[in-house]
């Protein structure tokens, strides 16, 4: 349980920098440019929230809604853009799926996956401010929908609903939060219930094996796992490692029957971003399982 306590100082803090490097990052050129950048008393603000060990307020809609009434009309994403992400996405979700976003924010990933071919993306957050204005946004793309609703209870949809569900950043906000570990219990048995057998989770985070296999591993969601580890945007491997081809992001990350990485797997970026797929398995592939439902791909 230890790392439960551990775990909210980080990823907050991992939460700020990250917001400060993807502003760098945009600068740069290396992400599409948003399309209103953010002004400075956000950077602020996430300073704040780093230096004075603030680490709870990401999992309070009192804080998502007052940050994004502060950055009304703009957008953001976290972590990753769509473009960087697409060629797994694309792999694991066909684009007729029925997806749900869970905790979209103002991120522009959804209307990136419409452009992209995506028919049916349902929007949740808990924050009215952000889904009103991406409502209104969004209002003449058919494929978008939006609705306020906490990811913990969303018993508005019936089970099996979805052929996708995606994470980027929104179970790593309840991470931060108070009761982390009954909330992030809370969401994923809701996410357990919401996909349809054979539909995945995707989730995009910056918790690595040891402390995310924990609660994606509960047998009862009857998920079959895959890793993949994507460097953080704009990062520049070194001049020791540039010698050697650069990982394909398709390539799946071997992890041990209790998810921890190889012993000698080496991080390149520290700072990299963890991609979990989780499938649900049909009727056949519970069959054909053996005790043990989490099937990491066996170093
Ligand atoms: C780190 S941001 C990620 C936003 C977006 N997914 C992206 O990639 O840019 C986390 C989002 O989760 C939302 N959120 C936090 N707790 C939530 C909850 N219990 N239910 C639904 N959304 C939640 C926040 O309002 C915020 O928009």
């Amino acid at each position: 349980m230890a790392g439960y306590l551990f775990e909210p100082t980080r990823i907050a803090s991992n939460l700020a920098q990250t917001h400060h490097k993807r502003s760098g990052q945009v600068r740069s050129g290396q992400a599409q440019k948003p399309k209103k950048q953010r002004h400075s008393s956000t950077k602020k603000e996430m300073q704040r929230d780093a230096s004075s060990n603030n680490t709870y307020n990401y999992g309070d809609v009192v804080y998502w809604d007052a940050r994004y009434l502060q950055e009304s009309a703009s957008t953001f994403d976290w972590y990753q853009r769509y473009s960087a992400l697409r060629p797994l996405i694309r792999h694991h979700v066909p684009t007729s799926s029925r997806l749900l976003m869970v905790g979209c924010g103002n991120a522009v990933m959804s209307e990136d996956m419409v452009k992209d071919g995506y028919e049916d993306i349902v929007n949740i957050d808990i924050s009215s401010v952000a889904i009103n204005m991406m409502k209104k946004k969004h209002a003449h793309i058919s494929q978008l929908q939006y609705m306020q609703m906490d990811v913990r209870d969303m018993s508005f949809f019936p089970d099996e609903s979805f052929d996708n569900v995606m994470d980027k950043g929104t179970l790593d906000s309840l991470m931060c939060g108070t009761s982390a570990p009954l909330s992030a219990a809370q969401m994923l048995g809701e996410v357990s219930r919401l996909l349809k057998p054979g539909g995945t989770y995707i989730l995009i985070t910056y918790g690595d094996p040891s402390v995310r296999f924990p609660h994606l591993s509960r047998a009862s969601y009857c998920w079959q796992i895959t890793l993949y580890i994507i460097p953080r945007p704009g990062f520049e491997r070194s001049a020791s490692t540039s010698s050697s081809p650069a990982k394909s992001l398709l390539e799946p990350v071997p992890i041990s029957e209790n998810g921890l990485l190889p012993a000698d797997f080496v991080l390149e970026d520290p700072d990299s971003h963890f991609i979990y797929v989780c499938k649900k398995m049909d009727e056949a592939e519970l069959a054909c399982s053996t005790s043990h439902l989490l099937m990491p791909t066996v170093v």
